[in-house]
């Protein structure tokens, strides 16, 4: 080790040393916890992160999925400085959100009406809950496993495990946190991803009762495997029969077409969730869709069923650098940035082949995932790891990290529009060494 790598190794450990004074576990987010201390950012430009320590990595996680065009796009700092001069915050509404819901609207018919806030979270909640104004109704379904946030309802059976979830009829409705109300639990339908014959039984058991089922097209926790097109279709028919609504979450996949993952499908939901790059890097939410499901929230209707509000909805800052995001994220940087992952994914087969590694990569769009397993998992309970499995996925992120290649902790990389063919050889090329070092572990075991 060399003087400047032990001071700033001093560096890290003595933040970090004050971030567990003052922050559960020294983190404001889990995310970014890591053993021995969290690696602490210095500053980034394009697809590159360089911490205190000096060091640069390639970064595959932009911000977990919500940096389209990496960071410090110019044309984003531009506009986000002009309007920092101009306020940040008014309890006034502004020109730009105007601007930003009809650009939205240009990229998807189906956004009728939009409404944004600070977080996906949010957005699913509002989702949610319009769902439950529109239809006077509580229950919610949605997929074993899904992750779409922290909202009490949307989270439930996120975390679920073999001693919990109970049998595949009829998936058990697991709490995430401690103390979770009884109530919550029992108005959360849970059904098995890409399953429509075991997936309807259970929703027509709970036909009446059904607000809205809550689906996300390719569901990271589930496997980053895009839902089949039998499976959305089969939901999009029961909801309608059964005047219940379908509530997309595209907080992370609205980056694989110009109108969303959904375009794919030609399905058009009643409610879609967004969130992470319509942000333009800052803190965002929205909620679109029918307009007369929206209109709950319409305070010049004769009765408001649902009256929003936030703080900081539809913040000038967040509008405007969203706007200037979406408007750079044409269909010509769409399909670029799709057919630059396309390659990394035939680039991982073929270095899967090489090393004779058991291993395989799922995802579309830009983003992939790769798993230490012979074939795509089909479900969540395919995907859910073994200890040794988590182990050594661990390996691999590890090393990747090592050697300059951010990924998520799942080995999901995403990719951001400054990145390119040499980008993609680096990762392509650090998973292949990556392999080799999981197969000596695991020869070990
Ligand atoms: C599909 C999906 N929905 C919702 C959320 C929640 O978004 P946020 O972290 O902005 O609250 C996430 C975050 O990762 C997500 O991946």
């Amino acid at each position: 080790m060399t003087d400047i790598d032990r001071k700033a190794l001093s560096q890290s450990a003595s933040l970090y040393k004050r971030a567990l004074e003052v922050l559960p576990g020294g983190v404001s987010r889990n995310t970014v916890f890591r053993q021995p201390h969290p690696i602490y950012a210095d500053f980034a430009q394009g697809c590159r992160v360089t911490d205190i320590e000096g060091v640069n990595r390639i970064d595959f996680a932009n911000n977990m999925a919500s940096l389209i065009h990496g960071h410090a796009h110019p044309a984003i700092v531009d506009a986000v400085s002009e309007q920092l001069r101009k306020g940040t915050a008014y309890a006034l509404a502004t020109e730009v959100e105007i601007r930003y819901a009809e650009e939205l609207r240009k990229r998807n018919a189906g956004f009728e009406k939009l409404r944004f806030v600070n977080s996906g979270t949010e957005a699913v909640m509002c989702g949610l809950k319009a769902a439950r104004a529109f239809t006077g109704r509580a229950k919610i379904a949605k997929v074993e496993g899904s992750y779409h946030g922290q909202y009490d309802y949307a989270e439930v059976s996120q975390t679920a495990a073999p001693d919990s979830w109970g049998n595949l009829e009829h998936p058990a409705s697991v709490p995430v946190v401690r103390g979770t109300p009884p109530s919550v639990l029992a108005d959360v339908v849970v059904i098995p991803f890409n399953d429509p014959k075991r997936a309807m039984a259970i929703l027509d058991e709970n036909s009446r009762d059904l607000a809205c089922v809550l689906l996300d097209l390719m569901p990271h926790r589930v496997g980053l495997n895009p839902a089949d097109r039998e499976f959305v279709e089969t939901l999009r028919e029961w909801t309608a029969e059964n005047d219940t609504l379908l509530v997309l979450d595209e907080v992370i996949t609205f980056r694989s077409e110009f109108a969303g993952l959904q375009a794919n499908y030609g399905v058009t939901p009643d409610l879609t969730a967004l969130g992470k790059i319509v942000g333009g890097g800052f803190p965002v939410g929205a909620i679109a869709g029918r307009k007369d499901v929206m209109d709950v929230m319409n305070p010049l209707a004769d009765e408001l069923l649902f009256s929003h509000s936030g703080t900081f909805s539809a913040n000038p800052v967040t509008m405007t650098a969203g706007l200037v995001a979406m408007q750079l994220y044409d269909e010509a940087a769409i399909a670029r940035l799709n057919a630059l992952a396309n390659k990394a994914r035939e680039g991982i087969n073929n270095a899967i082949r090489a090393t004779g590694i058991t291993a395989c990569v799922t995802g579309y769009g830009s983003m992939f995932r790769v798993h230490l397993k012979e074939s795509p998992p089909k479900n969540y309970r395919e995907l859910f790891m073994s200890a040794v499995e988590a182990r050594l996925l661990n390996v691999l992120v590890n090393y990747l990290f090592e050697q300059g290649l951010m990924t998520f902790d799942t080995c999901t990389a995403v990719l951001s529009t400054p990145m390119g063919e040499s980008e993609i050889e680096r990762l392509v090329n650090g998973l292949e060494k990556g392999f080799t070092k999981v197969i000596a572990q695991t020869d070990r075991q």
